[in-house]
């Protein structure tokens, strides 16, 4: 029988964007890799990752459903192989005034990004506490520190994720096992394409490398770090005004990024 040496790290939303790269981290470090997404082209990114010569086990799973997180739950079991860490990154957003979206869109939002983060931390955690070790970083965003106007139910997703990732790095202080809260800004993936964001000013804007985010993100959450705001100095400094600006001067200047037809081709 083969012996497995590498780490396992379980990865979601890992066929596209900073999810993907982030696994490309996992596997240029060593890890074997559980990756999840809904859609086939996940096939084609374990494919990739797999030349890298890391093993990968793909899971297409649709993660706003709870029979969808079990499914990878129980595959992640079924490698009877402790979680050294995992990267909970599935994500999704919807811009567009609240009064006119639909509120399928909005309640999907919250089944992915808050509740199946919820539910698979949940499920990992006790493994690794047990195991007295283990990284899990969560993909939060620097919109998780500004109210989103016309993005608004996706930013108050991301304030509840960074708040439960603090929380739970500081419940987890004396177990081996850290929680990372992983900020982008933005970044450039088909992230805004699917929000239908992309007329908006924060849609048509110059971006951060999800290579350069999920290399940023990796280093924190091996380092244990409770957050990182990931990616281009300009990100970074959007960080730091972010802690001092007032709300109402954060959701006025979001207005200007993302209100529909705010970009210049909109
Ligand atoms: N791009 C940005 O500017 C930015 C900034 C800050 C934070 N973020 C966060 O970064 C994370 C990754 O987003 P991204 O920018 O890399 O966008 P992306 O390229 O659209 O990636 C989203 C990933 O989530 C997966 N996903 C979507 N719905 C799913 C479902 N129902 N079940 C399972 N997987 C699902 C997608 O897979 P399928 O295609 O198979 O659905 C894809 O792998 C998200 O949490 C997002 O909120 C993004």
């Amino acid at each position: 029988m083969e012996t497995v040496t590498n780490p396992l790290a379980v990865v979601t939303g890992a066929s596209s964007g900073i999810g993907y790269e982030l696994a490309r981290q996992f596997a240029a470090h060593g890890f074997d890799l559980i990756t999840a997404a809904e859609d086939d082209a996940l096939a084609s990114a374990a494919a990739t990752l797999i030349t890298q010569g890391t093993r990968v086990e793909a899971i297409r799973t649709d993660l706003t459903t709870r029979e969808g997180v079990e499914t990878l739950h129980r595959a992640v079991t079924a490698t009877r192989r402790p979680v050294a860490a995992a990267a909970l990154n599935a994500g999704i957003g919807q811009g567009g005034a609240f009064l006119e979206t639909d509120l399928a869109d909005e309640l999907e939002i919250i089944d992915l990004n808050i509740t199946s983060t919820v539910h698979l931390a949940k499920r990992l955690l006790p493994g690794m506490v047990e195991d007295g070790e283990g990284r899990m970083l969560i993909t939060s965003s620097i919109a998780s520190t500004m109210p989103g106007s016309f993005q608004p139910v996706y930013n108050a997703s991301k304030s509840f994720l960074q708040s439960f990732a603090q929380a739970l790095q500081n419940e987890l202080k004396d177990t081996g096992v850290t929680v990372t809260s992983l900020m982008p800004g933005p970044t450039e993936t088909e992230f805004f394409e699917r929000a239908d964001m992309l007329d908006t000013k924060a849609g048509q804007a110059d971006k951060d490398d999800p290579a350069q985010v999920a290399a940023q993100g990796f280093e924190a959450m091996m380092a244990g770090k409770d957050k990182v705001v990931a990616g281009s100095w300009k990100t970074k400094a959007q960080g730091l005004a972010n802690r001092v600006l007032p709300d109402s001067v954060k959701a006025q200047a979001h207005r200007g990024m993302a209100e529909p037809g705010s970009g210049a081709e909109g």
